[in-house]
C-alpha cells in the first residue's frame, strides 16, 4: 500500500496526536537519530498490529516544512508554514516538525506505541501538544453536534480529497497534513438554545440535517466551510477528535488531510474572518485555537527512502 496506513480508514475509537519539535534538526547527529527512531515507530506499529490484529492500529507521520527540506532537500509543491491569521477571530501558528497520528480501537495500543516512541527518542524532541482524542457518542463533537457528516466516507472519494496525484512525480500518494487544537467554552455553548446552536453549525442537531437555505445563517460554521468552485465542493478529509479532562481543558483536536493546502487556507480565511466579504465563522465564539501547524505526510516508498538513509 503506498499510502501511510491512519489516512484513508474512517477514525478509530482512540486517537493519539503528538506535535514534536525536533532538537538541534540542523545536525547530522540529531537528523541520525530521528531516523532511527522513525524505524522504530514503524517496526513498533508494525508489531503491535501483527500481535493485536483486531485492534486496527493504524498510523500516520508528518513531517513540518524546515524539517522536511532537512530530511529530503526538496520539497513537494505547495508546502509551507501555516501563517496566523488576525481577522473577526485570531489564529495563532504553533508550527512543529513531526506530528504523529495514530489511531485504533484500544487506546493502550495507541499509548503503547507513542510511548515506545518516545522512550526511543530520549531528549530527541521538546513535546508541543499531546492529545489522547475519543469517540463520543455517536460521533459527536463535545458540542454535542455530530461531525463528519459531509466528510468524504468511500475510500476512492477520501483518497481523491486527501493525496496528491500521479503528477506529484515522487510526492504521488502523500498527503498535506492541517492540525490545530481548539478548546471549547461548553459553559457558554450550553447556555444558547439548541435552536440556536443549530444556526451557529448550520445543521440540525439531533440528526445533523443541513438546515434550509432559506433558513440557514451566512456565518453558520457549514456556511463559511463550504466552498464551490466549477460547480463542485471543495472536499478535505476531516480525522477530528474530541479530547479533554472531565473539570479541565475540554475541546476538539481538528486533524485534516487534503491534497492542497491552499483549500484549507481558503477555509480559514472565511472561519477568521480574513477572506474579504466581511463575514466570519460564529462557531469562533465558542472555540478557540491554541496551535496549529501544517505537515507533510509522505507515500510509504518515501518514508521508507528517506527512514533508511544513513
Ligand atoms: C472546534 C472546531 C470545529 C468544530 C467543533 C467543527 C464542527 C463541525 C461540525 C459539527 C460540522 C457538521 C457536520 C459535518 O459535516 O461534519 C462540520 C463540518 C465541516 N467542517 Fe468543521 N468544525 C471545526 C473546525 C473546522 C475547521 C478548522 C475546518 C477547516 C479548516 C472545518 C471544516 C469543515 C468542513 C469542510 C465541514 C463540512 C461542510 C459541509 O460540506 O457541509 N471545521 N464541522
Amino acid at each position: 500500500m503506498p499510502v501511510q496506513s491512519g489516512i484513508l480508514p474512517q477514525p478509530s475509537v482512540h486517537a493519539r496526536f503528538l506535535v514534536l519539535r525536533c532538537r538541534a534538526a540542523d545536525e547530522a547527529p540529531a537528523r541520525a537519530r530521528l531516523k532511527k527512531c522513525l524505524q522504530h515507530f514503524d517496526a513498533t506499529r508494525r508489531r503491535l498490529q501483527m500481535q493485536y490484529a483486531d485492534a486496527s492500529l493504524f498510523s500516520v507521520a508528518g513531517f513540518g516544512p524546515a524539517l522536511w527540506q532537512q530530511l529530503a532537500g526538496t520539497m513537494p509543491g505547495g508546502l509551507r508554514e501555516l501563517q496566523p491569521l488576525a481577522g473577526t477571530f485570531a489564529m495563532p501558528a504553533s508550527g512543529g516538525d513531526l506530528l504523529l497520528h495514530i489511531h485504533g480501537d484500544r487506546y493502550d495500543l495507541c499509548f503503547a506505541l507513542a510511548q515506545s516512541f518516545m522512550a526511543e527518542s530520549g531528549d530527541l524532541f521538546e513535546v508541543l501538544e499531546e492529545v489522547a482524542g475519543f469517540r463520543y457518542l455517536d460521533s459527536r463533537d463535545l458540542t454535542g453536534f455530530i461531525d463528519g457528516t459531509e466528510n468524504p466516507q468511500e475510500s476512492q472519494g477520501r483518497a481523491e480529497a486527501a493525496l496528491l496525484g500521479e503528477e506529484a512525480g515522487v510526492y504521488a500518494h502523500g498527503s498535506f497534513v492541517f492540525a490545530q487544537r481548539y478548546v471549547h467554552q461548553l459553559d457558554k455553548w450550553q447556555r444558547l438554545s439548541v435552536d440556536t446552536q443549530e444556526q451557529v453549525i448550520g445543521r440540525t442537531k439531533l440528526e445533523s440535517i443541513e438546515l434550509d437555505d432559506a433558513v440557514k445563517p451566512a456565518n453558520a460554521h457549514i456556511a463559511r466551510t463550504v466552498i464551490e468552485e466549477d460547480g463542485e465542493e471543495l472536499e478535505i478529509v476531516r480525522h477530528s477528535m474530541p479530547y479533554g479532562e472531565s473539570a479541565g481543558e475540554q475541546g476538539l483536536f481538528f486533524i485534516a488531510y487534503t491534497k492542497e493546502l491552499s483549500i484549507i487556507d481558503r477555509m480559514l480565511a472565511r472561519m477568521f474572518g480574513t477572506s474579504g466579504d466581511g463575514s466570519s465563522d460564529r462557531l469562533l465564539n465558542f472555540v478557540t485555537p491554541v496551535g496549529g501547524a501544517y505537515f507533510f505526510a509522505p507515500p510509504v516508498a518515501l518514508w521508507n527512502a528517506i527512514v533508511a538513509e544513513d
